[in-house]
C-alpha cells in the first residue's frame, strides 16, 4: 500500500510555483530522503503535505483519505507528524511533561478522573527509551543539549502516534556524534514508521537513504537510489556538483 501519494499537486504563492505539478509516493515503511539546491520547494512540499500551507491544486492521500482540505490538525491527528528545524517543544516543562502532553488526546473522562492509565506510562517508558532519554524525564526540556531537544521532539511525534514522519533538515547543526544517532534513530524508527527526511548534508544521505527523491524549481527531476540519482546528469548540473564545491 502506499502511504503517501501526491498527485498534480501544486503551491503557488502568488503566482510563483514553490511547488509545481508534484507527483510523489512512498510506500508503507520506507524511509525517503528529499534532496535538491535552496529553494526547489523541499520544505513547501512538506507544508502542503502537514497542511501548513493548502495546496493552489492538486491531491495529496494519506493511505486511503484525500488530506489535501483538512485542516494542519486534522492531518496530525490522522496520524503524519512533522518535525521542525526549530523544535517546537515546552523548555519550561520536564521531559516527561512534554511527552504527556504529545500524548494523543482522547483518554475518556475515566483516565481524567483517575489519571493516566498504565497504557500511557508504558508508551512514555517505550517512547523515552526508544529516543535515548531514560533517566531524564525529570530534567526541564529547555536545559537539554541541541541533539537532546531534537529526541525530545521525535518522541513528541511518537506519544501523537504519527505514522509517517516528516523531517526538515533534522541533522542540521547537530555535532558529529549527533548526526550519527540521528541515522541510527531513523533507520530504528523506520521499522514501524514511514519517513520523509530533507536533508542538504550529503554525507549523511549516502549513509542512511534506501531511496531519494530529488526537487528542482518546484519539480522532481530524479529519483533513485543514490548511486542512480549521483549518476544523473540533470542531477549533478543543478545540485551535487554545486554541493561539491561548497565542501
Ligand atoms: N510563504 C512564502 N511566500 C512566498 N514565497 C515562498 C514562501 N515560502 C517559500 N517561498 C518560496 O518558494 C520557493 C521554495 O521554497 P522552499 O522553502 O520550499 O525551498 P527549499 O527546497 O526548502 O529550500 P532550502 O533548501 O533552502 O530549505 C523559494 O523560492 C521560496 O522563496
Ligand atoms: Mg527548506
Amino acid at each position: 500500500m502506499m502511504h503517501l501519494q501526491t498527485e498534480n499537486l501544486t503551491v503557488s504563492f502568488d503566482g510563483f510555483k514553490a511547488v509545481d505539478d508534484v507527483k510523489f509516493a512512498m510506500g508503507v515503511g520506507e524511509v525517503r530522503f528529499l534532496i535538491g539546491p535552496n529553494g526547489a520547494g523541499k520544505t513547501t512540499l512538506l507544508d502542503a503535505i502537514c497542511g501548513r500551507v493548502r495546496p493552489t491544486s492538486g491531491q495529496v492521500w494519506f493511505k486511503d483519505f484525500q488530506i489535501q482540505h483538512q485542516s494542519e490538525h486534522e492531518i496530525a491527528s490522522r496520524g503524519i507528524g512533522r518535525k521542525f528545524q526549530a523544535p517546537s517543544i515546552f523548555g519550561a516543562l520536564t521531559v516527561r511533561q512534554n511527552l504527556e502532553i504529545a500524548a494523543k488526546a482522547p483518554r475518556g473522562v475515566w483516565a481524567n478522573v483517575f489519571g493516566r492509565s498504565r497504557a500511557d506510562k508504558e508508551k512514555l517508558k517505550t517512547v523515552v527509551e526508544q529516543i535515548g532519554l531514560s533517566g531524564q524525564e525529570e530534567i526541564l526540556a529547555g536545559n537539554l543539549a541541541h541533539g537532546a531537544k531534537q529526541w525530545l521532539e521525535i518522541g513528541m511525534l511518537l506519544m501523537q502516534e504519527a505514522e509517517l514522519l516528516l523531517f526538515d533538515e533534522p541533522a542540521a547543526g547537530m555535532t558529529d556524534a549527533e548526526t550519527t544517532q540521528m541515522g541510527e534513530l531513523l533507520l530504528e524508527l523506520a521499522k514501524t514508521k514511514s519517513i520523509l527526511v530533507v536533508e542538504h548534508d550529503m554525507e549523511f544521505v549516502r549513509r542512511y537513504a534506501s531511496k531519494v527523491t530529488v526537487m528542482h524549481a518546484g519539480k522532481i527531476i530524479s529519483q533513485g537510489s543514490m548511486e542512480e540519482v549521483s549518476n544523473d546528469p540533470l542531477v549533478a548540473e543543478v545540485y551535487l556538483a554545486r554541493q561539491a564545491e561548497r565542501k
